[in-house]
């Protein structure tokens, strides 16, 4: 997908201001510092649209990206965060599963997982919801650069059995550093947004 257009579009905290214009939507959900934002970046060939930051648990609203006037990447807050208060982890929760359930442009949910490490008990916990809804998924196995690439299939491997994938969902191996698996990926969002 060739990307001539993206903008950020806004910081929503809930439903009244999701975008209306109908575009088909792509949200990214992860661990916090897992590499949501610098993923999102990748994909559309910009340094810091979507703000990164070595800092965890930035990004606290579903922010919306939009993308050649014709689709939205929807960045999630990160979960798993220790120093965020129960309260306000509850309340994204709700946000999220409002918006997962609800939300009738939503047309992929990209899981995205870190390819070193085993999936956290919060991945797992997502993984099976999303499942349970049959939710349009796909996994990506992001930081995949900071693997030799002799240990990537055996990683992708373990990544598959521990999250109990699903033969009909798909998994991409994934690096926001050299851009591995952003074609694979942009071929993905496509399939789904006609689908
Ligand atoms: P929250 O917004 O807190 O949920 O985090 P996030 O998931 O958006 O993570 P973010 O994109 O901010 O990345 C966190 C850190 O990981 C940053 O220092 C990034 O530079 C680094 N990082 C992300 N993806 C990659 C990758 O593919 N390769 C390498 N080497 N570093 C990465
Ligand atoms: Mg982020």
């Amino acid at each position: 997908m060739k990307v001539t257009k993206s903008e950020f579009v806004i910081s929503a905290v809930g439903p009244d201001q999701y975008p209306v214009d109908g575009w088909p939507e792509i949200a990214l959900a992860g661990r916090s510092n897992v590499g949501k934002s610098s993923l999102i970046n990748k994909m559309i060939n910009r340094k810091n649209l979507a703000r990164t930051s070595s800092t965890p648990g930035k990004t606290q609203q579903l922010n919306y990206y939009g993308i050649n006037d014709e689709l939205y990447l929807v960045d999630f807050p990160g979960y798993g965060f220790a120093k965020v208060s129960k309260t306000q982890r509850q309340a994204w929760g709700k946000m999220i599963e409002r918006y997962l359930l609800e939300r009738e442009t939503l047309k992929l949910l990209l899981l995205v997982v870190d390819l070193r490490h085993p999936p956290s008990k919060d991945d797992m916990i997502m993984y099976d919801w999303v499942s349970h809804y049959d939710l349009p998924i796909c996994v990506v196995a992001t930081k995949a650069d900071k693997l030799p690439r002799s240990r990537w299939a055996k990683q992708i491997k373990q990544m598959k059995q521990s999250l109990g994938l699903r033969i009909d969902h798909p998994m991409v191996l994934f690096s926001s550093d050299t851009g591995l698996g952003k074609d694979e990926l942009w071929g993905i969002i496509k399939a789904n947004i006609r689908a």
